[in-house]
């Protein structure tokens, strides 16, 4: 019997505007959708796209309890990836939701690794949060010859310190309650006016703002952008 298809496919920053059409379809045809989700209450990227999933689709839900600063444990992973590979086995296709692109931070990549040796697997890239949050500032990522660097919040002071130094432009994701540590980082080192926040990127209650006016207790899905190089509007 012939296989099924893995897909995993980017569900964009949250407006469902911001799906791909490839990836709609897919989800619109697919009789079997897997999403990860947390330990109690909805997966965000299915949410985005619940219009599009059929009342009668089977949907595959991996719960994956997050704890700060701990990845969540790998018998998680296996778990669901078994759950999957049963279904791929009786050659039915799965589309894996992913919020954003799949293999940007995503967790995708997790079952990407444990079934991509076994089983045909394609990938419809996504809008990522980082492009979501310089657009909701209408300010460039980066320009010309710069170099960006992307950081994870949980990263120490002395590794964001000197990653921050060397870039010319940053993106600083999962803050949570690593803002005031950035904070004050980033007003050290003299990068505190230049440096702005965004929450929930594309969605209705879409924020922001400033460092100096952003919550220390951050949101899940919040950012900071921080562009050093010169403005690309000044001609030179
Ligand atoms: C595990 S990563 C997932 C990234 C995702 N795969 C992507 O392509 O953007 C989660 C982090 O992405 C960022 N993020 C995701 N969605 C966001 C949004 N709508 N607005 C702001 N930040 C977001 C936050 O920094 C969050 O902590």
């Amino acid at each position: 019997m012939q296989k099924g298809v893995l897909y995993g496919v980017g569900t964009g920053p949250g407006d469902p505007g911001l799906v791909t059409r490839r990836a709609w379809q897919l989800i619109c045809d697919a009789k079997i959708i897997a999403y990860l989700a947390p330990d109690t209450g909805d997966s965000f990227a299915r949410s985005i796209v619940a219009d599009a999933i059929a009342a009668n689709a089977e949907e595959i839900s991996l719960r994956v309890p997050m704890r700060p600063g701990r990845a969540p444990a790998q018998s998680i992973y296996d778990d669901g990836a078994d759950q999957i590979a049963a279904r791929l086995e009786a050659g039915q296709d799965v589309v894996m939701l992913c919020e954003g692109d799949p293999l940007f931070y995503g967790s995708f990549m997790y079952i990407l690794a444990r079934l991509k040796t076994v089983f045909s697997v394609r990938v419809v890239p996504g809008v990522t949060s980082m492009t979501a949050c310089a657009a909701a500032h209408l300010h460039p990522l980066v320009a010309r010859n710069d170099m960006m660097t992307i950081l994870p919040a949980p990263l120490d002071d002395d590794a964001l310190r000197q990653a921050i130094i060397a870039a010319d432009a940053v993106a600083i994701m999962k803050l949570g309650r690593h803002m005031p540590r950035l904070r004050a980082l980033l007003t050290d080192l003299g990068l505190a006016e230049s440096t702005l926040y965004v929450s929930h990127a594309s969605l209705e209650r879409q924020f922001s703002c400033a460092l100096h006016e952003a919550p220390d207790d951050a949101p899940y899905f919040s950012m900071l952008l921080l562009y050093k190089g010169q403005d690309p509007w000044i001609r030179t």
